[in-house]
């Protein structure tokens, strides 16, 4: 996954669908926290949903039903949930008073870890579904009329839900497709294992179908998704062994597909197939997310991982290699038990070796169940608080210098729409850097254009079209 923020993101208004049958008028409202998958998720209940008549709704105010799509990932994700349920409470009460029913579910990573715990303090819900059950909506929703009706549905059965999915509804030039879902690496601060369950790959051929649909609603750019996305295995359409590789070159043959990304990976599945790729496919952009959690190898050890900060290092040597202007983002934990100023020194060694370009970074954050909560060693607060201003601070000015130096070069920057000054254009360059820029005009969106950068901030370049 890109990230894994805790900030709310109400679900895509914009994309109003009106219902093709029954019932017309019912509203739909999404809060989808955590990760990219969520998000594809939330994106996956609306289309599930709209043939049933719910049209998604701008906020909760107006809803019949509402879902939280929950993530687990940081104690502060999960808390939010449970005060945002409070104000839900409320909502449905008052509700209540006109004479309208509202239904509540909880969705995603919460759901799952702690979906007993959700009924049991907050009365309000009607159930709860996991990440790998979520297809079931539509008749979890027809029984909360009855007082037997299944109040908590957490199996793992991806294989079913990919089945039960419609095509997905295209929304602008880019889209995700999850490939992989699931995790079987078990970090020890890690929930995602037990969130998610075992590591699972769609069949290849039904996400060649799934591309093949986005290309025809107008999509040019492809991510794929999964918490191991690089893991993903399966069989082509002769019947042999793929590896992700494979899957990407595959992808790249399709007409019409312009670029392919995808996220997020583990250093142990960056095969010597798939560094190749990255020189050898132009559709493959030279961006890359790529974990490592820390930089001193003795934490890695304690976290689980399986790679040492030299296998990294080694990795991104053979990245450089292949592709050298290639960009890399990565994950970072701070104060994880037992983390000491040198094991962090470690870090930012890495970091600037590593020429990492952009990051997300965390406090470490004590998760129920999992190895790491019963370490020795916890940091205390305001240790890993500082620790994680100053690994912040040198990824900005590094980000800040990557940015810098994209000044004066041609970028081909994939447009994806208005700018937001009139007449601006705004798209994004091969870096994933958002790039805004004159002299173009709405009939580029979905096109490649050539941009000459004439200015850097921290977080996006601006330009004129060449
Ligand atoms: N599968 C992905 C990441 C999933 S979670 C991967 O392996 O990289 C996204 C990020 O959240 C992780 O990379 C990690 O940096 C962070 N994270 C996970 N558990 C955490 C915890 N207990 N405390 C703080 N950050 C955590
Ligand atoms: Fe979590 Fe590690 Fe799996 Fe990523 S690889 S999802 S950090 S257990
Ligand atoms: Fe959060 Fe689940 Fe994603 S815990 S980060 S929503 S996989």
């Amino acid at each position: 996954m890109t990230n894994a923020q805790e900030r709310p993101v109400a679900h895509r208004p914009e994309i109003d669908r009106p219902s093709p049958d029954s019932k017309p008028g019912k509203r739909l409202f999404i809060q989808t926290y955590g990760c990219q998958a969520n998000v594809y998720d939330s994106d996956r209940m609306a289309d599930m949903l709209a043939p049933h008549g719910y049209a998604l709704a701008a906020a909760p105010d107006d809803a019949d039903l509402v879902i939280l799509n929950t993530c687990h990932i940081r104690e502060k994700a999960t808390e939010k949930v449970y005060s945002e349920l409070g104000r839900l409470r409320a909502h449905k009460e008052r509700r209540a008073g006109e004479g309208t029913a509202t239904t509540i579910v909880v969705a995603g990573c919460v759901a799952q870890a702690e979906g007993g715990e959700i009924m049991r303090r907050e009365k309000a819900v009607d159930f709860v579904v996991g990440p790998q059950a979520f297809h079931r909506l539509p008749e979890l929703i027809a029984q909360t009329a009855r007082a037997n009706g299944e109040r908590l549905a957490a199996e793992f059965a991806p294989a079913a839900k990919f089945d039960a999915l419609p095509a997905p509804t295209a929304d602008g030039v880019s889209a995700f497709v999850a490939v992989q879902e699931g995790c079987d690496k078990f970090c020890s601060f890690c929930v995602v294992p037990y969130t998610r369950g075992a590591e699972y790959s769609r069949p290849m051929a039904d996400i060649v179908r799934e591309v093949e649909g986005l290309l025809a609603q107008g999509v040019r750019e492809v991510t794929l998704l999964g918490q191991n996305v690089n893991a993903w295995h399966g069989v082509d359409a002769t019947g042999a062994e793929s590896r992700f590789a494979a899957l990407l070159e595959r992808l790249a043959r399709l007409d019409g597909l312009a670029r392919l990304r995808y996220t997020t990976s583990h250093p142990l599945e960056m095969g010597d197939d798939l560094i190749a790729l990255h020189g050898g496919e132009p559709k493959l952009m030279p961006y890359l997310h790529l974990p490592v959690q820390s930089g001193s190898t003795r934490i890695l050890k304690a976290m689980n991982r399986r790679h040492t900060a030299e296998d990294y290092l080694v990795i991104v040597e053979k990245l450089r290699a292949a592709r050298p202007d290639i960009a890399l983002s990565s994950d970072f934990i701070v104060g994880f038990p037992g983390e000491s100023e040198k094991d962090f020194e470690d870090t930012l060694a890495l970091i600037a070796a590593a020429q990492i370009s952009s990051a997300y970074s965390f406090r470490y954050s004590r998760r129920p169940g999992t190895p790491a909560a019963a370490m020795h060693g916890q940091v205390p607060d305001d240790v890993a608080a500082e620790r994680l201003q100053r690994l912040q601070a040198l990824v900005a000015q590094q980000q800040a210098a990557f940015n810098a130096a994209q000044v004066d070069r041609v970028l081909p920057v994939l447009v994806a729409g208005p700018g937001r000054r009139p007449g601006q254009m705004h798209g994004r360059s091969p870096y994933l850097q958002g790039v805004h820029f004159e002299g173009g005009h709405a009939g580029q969106a979905g096109r490649i254009v050539n941009v000459r950068i004439a200015a850097a901030t921290p977080h996006s370049l601006s330009g004129h079209l060449v």
